[in-house]
Parts: C-alpha cells; structure tokens; sequence
C-alpha cells in the first residue's frame, strides 16, 4: 500500500469561507523553485504580472504577454500542492470584451492548471466577472492602484485619497462582489477606504499598500527577500537581504574559477584524488 499522503490543495471555495477568519497569507511566485519553498507557507500564491518588473525587468507590467503568463503559471502550478494558485490576466488581454477576456482566461486556466485567475478593473468590469464567473472561472478582482492603469493615473500613487476617489473605490469593490468575484485585491487604497470596504463586502480583501484591517495580505516575493530595488513602494517590508549573499557567493565561485581551485577532484569525473 502506498504511503503517499495527497494533499488538498486550497480552493477558491475555501478562499471565500475565510472572510473574517484567519488572515490569509499571500506571496506572489514566478518560478518553480519559489513556488515549491513557499507553497507549504501561502494560502495563494500568484503569478503576479508584476513579473514582467521583477524577472524581465520592464518598467511597467504593460508589456506583459499571454504566453509570458501561461508559461510562468503552469512552472509555479506543476510546483506546488497545496496553494490555490491564481494567474493574473496580463493588460490588454480581458479589456476588449467578455467574449475575449473569457476565450484568454480559459486558456491560462486549460494551460497553467491554475485555480482561478486576477483581473484589474472595478464597475468597469463586472459585467466581464459576472459572464466568467456564469462559465466556470474563478475570479480575484484587482480594485485600487492598479498598475495595468499606471498611465492613465499618472504614476504609482495612493489611490482614495479624496471623498470621491474614497466611494468610486468602496463602489467597485461592492460591483465586482456582486459580480461574482471571490476575492478582491486592494492595492495601494488610503487606509480608511481599504478598513471601510473590508467590512462591508462578504467576499475576503487581500491587500498590498492598503489595511491590516483586510482579511489577508500579499507581497512580492522578491521584495520580501530584497531582490528587487528598482522602486521600493512604502508598502513592502523586507525579511531579508538576499543580494549580498548572492553577490558573495558570486564573487567566490569566481575567485576559485580563477586560482583553478574550482572544480576539485570532487566534482571531476576520473581525476586522480591526491
Ligand atoms: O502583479 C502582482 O504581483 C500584483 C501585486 C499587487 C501583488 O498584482
């Protein structure tokens, strides 16, 4: 008999269930060895398409393409067992009508294996959530800063800051629940609006830049470990400094390639032990 213990992974369904329980943990993830490290530790694990910055160092995620995103996600879905893997649908790719934004999200879903896939937009959208919610497609709505929008918003700032921005936002999460989505993302949303919000929806936040007051919170990977310092929003915290042990470790393998003391005879095939 096997002894082989399967695992559940964690479903949208049980995403939705943890509204005002447990906070839910987050981290985004973009390649196999990341997914399998943090798949123990996250409820979701998304394949942000802010990997087009951190892996592909673009400026913007705007460039972001389909394949990029099908390729990333099914790397991190073949490499974890247990989070609710989510694929963000990258710009240009869901906007133009339901009938598109369901033909690509099926396809990241057929091809990723992923659980359910994040689409930035509000009222402006719910109508697309509602038709892809009807078929069969889970989805995260992406409310407050969103980045796909960075031009038409003027940069990367602070969304709510006024009593109109407040309720336009507290508007678009109240759309996108009654559209279907199964969770909302609040980026970079003033505290009190992401706190508001929070409360008054039935499906859970998860925020980045916006309240501990959401029921979880995301980060990305990369900042977390301070890989990524191209632009460093308020919002991150770092757990750890990873570039100088990288660089260290760089700089010894080269020292050692230079003296020819690396490889030695135990990493040689038929080399003579001295
Ligand atoms: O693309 C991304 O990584 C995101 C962040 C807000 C987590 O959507």
């Amino acid at each position: 008999m096997s002894t082989e213990v399967r695992i559940k992974r964690i479903t949208t369904r049980d995403i939705r269930a943890r509204k005002g329980a447990e906070p839910l943990v987050v981290l985004t993830a973009y390649t196999a060895p990341i997914a399998r490290l943090l798949d123990p530790i996250c409820d979701i694990l998304l394949v942000g398409d802010s990997l087009g910055m951190v892996v592909y160092g673009m400026e913007t995620t705007l460039g972001v393409t389909l394949d990029m995103m099908i390729n990333h996600g099914a790397a991190v879905v073949r490499s974890s067992s247990k989070a609710c893997v989510v694929v963000d649908m990258p710009f240009g790719s869901y906007q133009e009508s339901r009938e598109q934004a369901f033909r690509n999200c099926a396809r990241v879903m057929a091809e990723t294996g992923c659980a359910a896939v994040k689409l930035e937009g509000g009222r402006e959208l719910a109508e697309t959530i509602r038709f892809l919610a009807d078929r069969g497609i889970p989805v995260m709505a992406h409310i407050g800063l969103k980045p796909q929008a960075v031009h038409a918003i003027g940069g990367f700032r602070a969304q709510g800051r006024n009593d109109a921005e407040a309720e336009a936002i507290r508007a678009d999460a109240r759309a996108v629940t009654e559209a279907g989505a199964f969770a909302v993302l609040v980026e970079g949303t003033m505290e009190p609006v992401a706190r508001a919000l929070s409360a008054e929806i039935g499906v859970p936040t998860i925020g980045i830049g916006a309240s501990p007051a959401c029921d979880g919170q995301v980060l990305v990977i990369d900042d977390v470990l301070g890989l990524f310092d191209d632009f460093t929003p308020k919002f991150v915290k770092r757990y750890a400094d990873l570039r100088p042990l990288i660089t260290e470790a760089a700089e010894r393998y080269a020292a050692e390639v230079k003296a020819r003391t690396f490889p030695g005879p135990e990493h040689c095939f038929g080399m003579p032990k001295k």
